[in-house]
């Protein structure tokens, strides 16, 4: 067992505008009544415009759940028409911030060069980022799965000091896995979660790769998130479609028992 706190983050995606967001926090804060929330880190990662109604609930009510963002500006602030900054996050409350999911590597054109400005950006505001990193099924066909996600993760984290990468959190999505229902097996899941705590190892030395928390995401679900917890190099999970009802998310959040 690692001392690693495991980690369940809800990426909403484009989904929920704030009043059925609000109503979702409020009942998942309900749900999570159910669950030792002393064992597990709940984050609620909704659209922007949600954010400073997420604030207000989980303020009010107490609720065991930390929230932030799905993006960041690579820039503090200034005439970036339609971007929001590290600081107006932080200034809400925010804890954590995902960085270079695959979406938008593939439709806003997110390289490793502007994923590693946004993980900076986000340790600069002092949020976590999520950096998230995970090959095309082509890249996994070929087998070289491994080699393509390490080099979105040694470039995503690349110039960022030992203390920074070790509070970072990596979220390995393959992307054939992500809202397609096709799971990574646990094996799968684990042979890259490895090789990224061994690559951070490399890095920056045991004590970073032993801290740093490496999730899963793609299709998770109550019904498989525990075989995947149970490897040794997976500490949690990004998930996407099952974080939008709260009864699901709670028990994803509670798979220990
Ligand atoms: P999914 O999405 O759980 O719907 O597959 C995961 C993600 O994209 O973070």
């Amino acid at each position: 067992m690692s001392n690693r706190k495991p980690l369940m983050a809800g990426n909403w995606k484009m989904n929920l505008d704030w009043k059925q967001g609000l109503a979702l926090v409020e009942e998942l804060g309900e749900q999570l009544a159910s669950v030792d929330t002393s064992k597990v880190e709940t984050v609620v990662l909704p659209p922007f415009v949600d954010i400073r109604t997420v604030q207000t609930a989980v303020e009010a009510g107490k609720l065991p759940i930390a929230y932030g963002a799905q993006d960041i500006s690579a820039h503090e602030s200034g005439a970036y028409t339609g971007e929001v900054s590290g600081s107006m996050l932080a200034a809400l409350g925010a804890t954590y911030v995902t960085v270079g999911h695959s979406e938008r590597r593939q439709y806003h054109g997110e390289d490793e060069q502007v994923t590693g400005a946004k993980v900076k950006a986000a340790f600069a505001a002092g949020l976590v980022p999520i950096l998230c990193v995970g090959e095309p099924l082509e890249e996994r066909q070929a087998g070289r799965h491994v080699e393509y996600t390490l080099a979105q993760l040694e470039g995503g984290i690349e110039g960022i000091s030992a203390e920074q990468a070790k509070s970072i959190v990596i979220a390995y999505e393959p992307v054939w896995a992500i809202g397609t229902g096709e799971v990574a097996t646990p094996d799968d899941a684990q042979e890259v979660c490895k090789a990224i705590r061994d690559s951070l190892r490399r890095l920056h030395g045991d004590e970073v790769a032993e801290a740093v928390r490496v999730l899963y995401g793609g299709s998770v679900k109550s019904s498989n998130v525990g075989e995947l917890m149970d490897k040794a190099d997976v500490d949690g999970a990004l998930v996407g479609g099952a974080s939008l009802k709260a009864e699901e998310f709670a028990r994803i959040a509670g798979y220990q028992g």
